[in-house]
């Protein structure tokens, strides 16, 4: 057993691990009790506990051998200009060696699922090669990422290999933001931009080539994509399709696609270790940033860089403060430790970050979303900590309810992760949690997002390409049928399907905007309330995510001051924002006036960005710029207008209760309603926490349910009854009872015909 331990021990080659211990024993690792000691002194760095484990448990946890490529980076001279070295590389990736038999494949296939380890140099040079190969004299190459982050820098990475400005020949387009020009001939973009391009250009006729990159993360439109493409490849036998996947389970993409042929390209590779811990992590964030820095002292600086995956920006700043503290306090006992974070919004100037060659006597630490798992490729990573977990969305059609939960993660998601740290030697992975975890309760593959979503988005996008048939739609992994149910009965609560599940001009208008169905309805009524302009504003504000408010630690009784502002008169948190937009603008844009009030003025460009688009886009559907900034009732209607599916009354207890499908939620503290507590709100969204929370709440008028939706409110739904009586949800809610044989599908109201 001794020699077991000795094998399961990384750093058993080195003796002298122990000599690197700071202080004294206090700090069992893995132990359930992890007790937060006062001085960094006290920690004892243990990597036996970590190590011993999986002999302990009596699992069968050899160390596993994950298969990874690796890039060998060639040998840099200095007479070489970065150009050049830049060339070189090129050439050192796993897929060069390919290029000529890859070329070949695609000439002689129209469609090609093409598999490789991340890293291998799909997603930089394959449109490279295409290009090269004369592709772009007959059309764009389109090249989708599930993520806004990976597209911009892939992006940003393939115009300087080809030595041309971002934005020219080599762009990128993800919602709200495009960046090409007349130029591009190698457009990257999300899987939902490509999407929305089917709506203007249904045969995708400007394209030659459309590669669905990172096929293998299922987000929702990428599935949604496999079928329109397979669709368009049927009438257009010179475009080339090209399906890209990290993982080796391609099989099931060639069948789908018509037993389309598998190309592989051969990874180099790496062996990683694997490391459990002995028990289940009591807190994984600090038995995180422990083994990190275990791991930066104890082992030579220079030998590789660590990445942590976390599950979102808010934990991955938290362990930033941390790591930033712990190693300050050790000062100059330890060598620089580099933090560098990214995450989906982290804004564009600090995502560069990452990619930054560590500088000599440095380590970097990389604290991570799902995002570094395939689909960004960081090179000189040797260690990898896994928590076992991930942000996930999970949907409840019964109740129509989306939330964000953090899940553990999947079998496949958690080789991929390892895999990361194998690429330019050997690696070392750290599992936060039971080697029985791994192997009895973790899932062997994520669920399909479409199985997992709110599908009113996808529908309505749908329905505008003409696709009335969604039921026989051909997906990969067809969605529950109730929550396609639900979706329709959405958007036609919504007024953007008729009752035989038709679009309808309001529907139609909605399509154009890239929003989610209740926000495009929002902006759309707006013309009826003669508020257009502030329904934008609002939208875009929205839009933005959570990240306007600045709250600084050491001065947050100052920030909620200047906060508290925005929410005078009680005015909720929609108004709120509206304010601050048009505050910020009457002070023509003043950073100087984020700064005093605690807005985060990289947010706020970005909501103008989003509201100058979504100007353009009201002058598509044709719908007038009017304001109406003292008529707070239009406003709010028209908010209603579009979220009165999200309405929820307040009950005894102080709780709220949804008015449709009745549930439990409450007014989240951060919002300006929170101690307010009115008696009828419309809510945002909901998020699922430790509660169930609404997030960005407006107080309503009951009858304005009736009035605004009376096909989907009855009175007695807002009844303001002084007895303690639910209203009943479910009465005159539209049922979709009749679905008729051609899969499309009829509407009938439950009692009464409208
Ligand atoms: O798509 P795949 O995972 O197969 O690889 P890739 O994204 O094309 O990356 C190939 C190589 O390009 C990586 O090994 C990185 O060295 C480099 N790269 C980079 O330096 N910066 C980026 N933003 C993207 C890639
Ligand atoms: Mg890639």
């Amino acid at each position: 057993p001794v020699a077991a331990e000795e094998k399961m021990n990384p750093f058993a080659e080195q003796e002298a691990w122990e000599e690197h211990q700071i202080g004294k024993a206090t700090l069992k690792f893995g132990s359930k009790d992890i007790k937060k000691p006062k001085k960094y002194d006290d920690y004892e760095f243990v990597f036996e506990d970590f190590i011993k484990v999986a002999v302990m448990d009596g699992v069968n946890v050899e160390q596993e051998e994950l298969l990874c490529s690796v890039h060998t980076p060639t040998a840099s001279s200095s007479a070489k200009t970065a150009f050049e070295k830049i060339q070189s590389d090129r050439k050192t990736l796993p897929v060069y060696p390919y290029r000529e038999e890859l070329l070949r494949a695609i000439n002689d296939h129209q469609i090609l699922v093409i598999v490789g380890e991340t890293g291998s140099g799909k997603t930089t040079q394959i449109p490279q090669y295409l290009h090269e190969a004369g592709y772009t004299s007959r059309g764009k190459i389109a090249c989708t990422q599930p993520r806004r982050v990976a597209a911009m820098s892939v992006a940003a990475r393939v115009s300087q290999e080809m030595g041309v400005k971002l934005g020219h020949e080599v762009g990128y387009s993800i919602r709200f933001e495009d960046c090409t020009s007349e130029k591009t001939i190698l457009k990257y973009m999300t899987d939902g931009m490509l999407l929305r391009e089917f709506l203007g250009e249904p045969d995708l006729a400007s394209y030659s080539v459309v590669m669905v990159d990172e096929a293998h993360e299922r987000t929702l439109s990428t599935d949604i994509l496999f079928g329109l493409v397979k669709d368009i490849a049927r009438f257009r036998p010179d475009l080339k399709l090209l399906i890209s996947s990290a993982t080796l389970d391609a099989e099931k993409f060639s069948d789908y696609f018509d037993s389309a042929p598998i190309f592989k390209i051969p990874g180099r590779r790496f062996p990683v270790e694997i490391h459990y811990t002995k028990a289940p992590e009591a807190d994984y964030l600090d038995a995180a940033i422990v083994t990190a820095l275990q791991i930066h002292v104890t082992q030579p600086p220079g030998d590789g860089d660590i990445l942590i995956f976390l599950t979102g920006q808010e934990e991955i700043e938290t362990a930033k403060e941390i790591l930033k503290h712990r190693t300050s306090e050790l000062g100059t006992k330890i060598a620089e430790l580099i933090i560098c974070p990214i995450y989906a919004n982290l804004p564009t100037e600090l995502q560069s970050k990452i990619f930054e060659p560590t500088p000599e006597g440095a380590r970097k630490v990389i604290l991570a979303t799902n995002i570094a798992e395939t689909s960004l490729t960081i090179d000189g990573i040797k260690y990898v900590i896994d928590p076992g977990f991930v942000k996930m969305k999970s949907y409840n059609p019964r109740t129509g309810m989306e939330s964000l939960l953090v899940t553990p993660i999947s079998k496949a998601s958690a080789n991929q992760r390892a895999g990361r740290s194998g690429r330019t030697g050997p690696g070392k992975c750290f599992r936060l949690y039971t080697a029985y975890n791994y192997y009895n309760d973790l899932d062997d593959n994520t669920v399909p997002e479409i199985q997992r979503t709110n599908l009113a988005n996808v529908v309505l996008s749908l329905k505008s390409l003409g696709i009335n048939d969604l039921l026989n739609f051909d997906f990969m992994d067809p969605p529950p049928s109730e929550a396609l149910l639900k979706a329709l009965e959405l958007l036609y609560a919504l007024s953007a399907l008729n009752k035989h599940g038709e679009l309808t001009k309001v529907g139609r208008r909605m399509a154009e905007f890239p929003l989610d169905p209740m926000l495009s309805k929002m902006i759309v009524a707006s013309e009826k309330y003669q508020c257009s302009d502030e329904a934008i504003s609002i939208a875009a504000m929205l839009s933005i995510g959570n990240s306007i408010f600045y709250r600084p630690k050491d001065k947050q009784v100052h920030a909620d001051n200047a906060h508290l502002n925005f929410h005078m008169g009680n005015v909720g948190d929609h108004m709120a924002l509206l304010k601050v937009y048009n505050s910020w603008k009457d002070t023509n844009f003043s950073t100087q006036w984020c700064y005093e009030n605690y807005i985060q003025v990289r947010s706020m460009k970005r909501a103008r960005d989003i509201r100058d688009q979504l100007e353009g886009l009201l002058e598509r559907v044709e719908i007038e710029i009017t304001t109406n900034p003292n008529d707070l009732d239009a406003i709010k209607k028209a908010i209603t207008s579009g979220f009165f599916p999200h309405s929820a009354k307040l009950q005894k207890n102080g709780s709220y209760r949804t008015v449709k499908h009745p549930q439990t939620a409450h007014i989240h503290p951060s919002s300006g309603l929170a101690q307010v507590l009115p008696r009828w709100v419309v809510y945002h969204g909901l998020v699922l926490t430790t509660k169930e929370y609404m997030h960005q709440v407006t107080q309503l008028k009951p009858e304005w349910l009736v009035e605004i939706a009376p096909h989907y409110y009855h009175l007695k739904d807002v009844e303001d009854l002084a007895s303690n009586k639910m209203p009943r949800g479910d009465g005159r809610s539209a049922k979709i009872n009749n679905v008729v044989k051609d899969g499309s599908v009829s509407f009938q109201d439950g009692n009464e015909v409208f």
